[in-house]
């Protein structure tokens, strides 16, 4: 399993979302109302969708994919053309699970557009665990965990610290230790740890799950590899739990980070919007933004970049 898989798969992500996005622009009358040229205002009050939040974050996707620009106090549509190519190779890594997953999310902004609380938005990690629980449950995920074991070479009798770990990372992760390893997965939502509990318990794996913000984590054990998949974008003040996550590695110990990297894969503001439908997302990081936090940190690490969507940190 390589990380091009993952790479691949994001990227066709992407595509598909930025399709979507001039579908939805189409659809709920926003590319009509802007081909007026619209003050903000105007826009905001002529549109007809209750949801004004939602709709100016629309708008600055809009303007990150290069769609809208302002112009003099004016929005205006910007000509635009977008090619999607995809090469035999990538079809061949095609993990098509995600994609029903990733329609459902789609028509959520149907919903969202009415109201941020809609019943039919199914975001949350605590209210709607069980439709996260089939995201982080997907091929795909069970993938990109492959690739990470794969890459910080975890194997049985290791020490693994999981920070924002979900509900079915530890079951995998667990089973890799083995009885002589110990992993321990942190996580704020406890919705999510109580089904990760119900798989470990089943098996009596060596885990330890914890309720815990990883902004307030305070780790006192030494781990072989420290794992961060897809949290990161939840978080606000990503320099403090990086520095944290790296302390917490014995040294020659391995932190792996994996995203979707702003500065890797281009258009992922459209990717960005439809998981801003959860409330805490606050936008995916980018590899340089890691990098430079960690180089200005006293920390003694080594970086290497993985393909687009990994980022593997060694503490020396
Ligand atoms: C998209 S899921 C990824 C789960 C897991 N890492 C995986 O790849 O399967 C994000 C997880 O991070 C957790 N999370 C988000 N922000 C967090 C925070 N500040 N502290 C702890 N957990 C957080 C969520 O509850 C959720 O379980």
């Amino acid at each position: 399993m390589s990380v091009e898989v993952v790479d691949a798969n994001i990227e066709y992500m992407t595509h598909m979302a930025v399709l979507q996005i001039i579908s939805l622009g189409t659809k709920h009358g926003v590319f009509s109302m802007l081909a007026r040229e619209p003050s903000l205002q105007e826009f905001l009050d002529n549109t007809g969708l209750p949801n004004r939040a939602l709709l100016v974050k629309f708008l600055s996707t809009l303007q990150q994919l290069g769609m809208v620009s302002i112009d003099r106090g004016r929005l205006r549509l910007n000509d635009f053309s977008y090619t999607l190519s995809v090469s035999g190779e990538a079809y061949r890594n095609l993990i098509p699970d995600w994609v029903s997953v990733h329609e459902e999310i789609y028509r959520m902004v149907d919903y969202a557009f009415i109201t941020p609380v809609h019943p039919r938005i199914l975001m949350d990690f605590d209210k709607d665990a069980d439709f996260w629980d089939i995201r982080m449950n997907s091929s795909f995920s069970r993938t990109y965990r492959k690739v990470m074991a794969e890459v910080s070479g975890i194997s049985s009798g290791m020490e693994v610290f999981d920070i924002g770990c979900g509900s079915v990372s530890p079951e995998y992760f667990g089973s890799l230790v083995g009885y002589n390893g110990f992993y321990m997965g942190i996580d704020y939502s406890p919705s999510m740890l109580d089904i990760a509990r119900m798989r470990v318990e089943e098996k009596n794996l060596p885990v330890t799950l914890k309720e815990i913000d990883a902004r307030l984590m305070r780790p006192i054990n030494e781990y072989d590899v420290v794992l961060m998949s897809f949290v990161l974008e939840y978080i606000s003040d990503r320099g403090k739990v990086l520095v944290k996550a790296v302390e917490t590695l014995k040294e020659g110990g391995k932190l792996v980070i994996l995203e979707p990297f702003r500065d890797t894969f281009p258009n992922i503001a459209a990717l960005e919007f439809f998981e801003s439908l959860n409330k805490d997302f606050r936008g995916f990081p980018s590899m340089e933004e890691v990098e430079s936090v960690l180089k200005a940190s006293e920390l003694d690490v080594s970086m290497k970049r993985l393909g687009r969507s990994l980022l593997l940190v060694e503490k020396v």
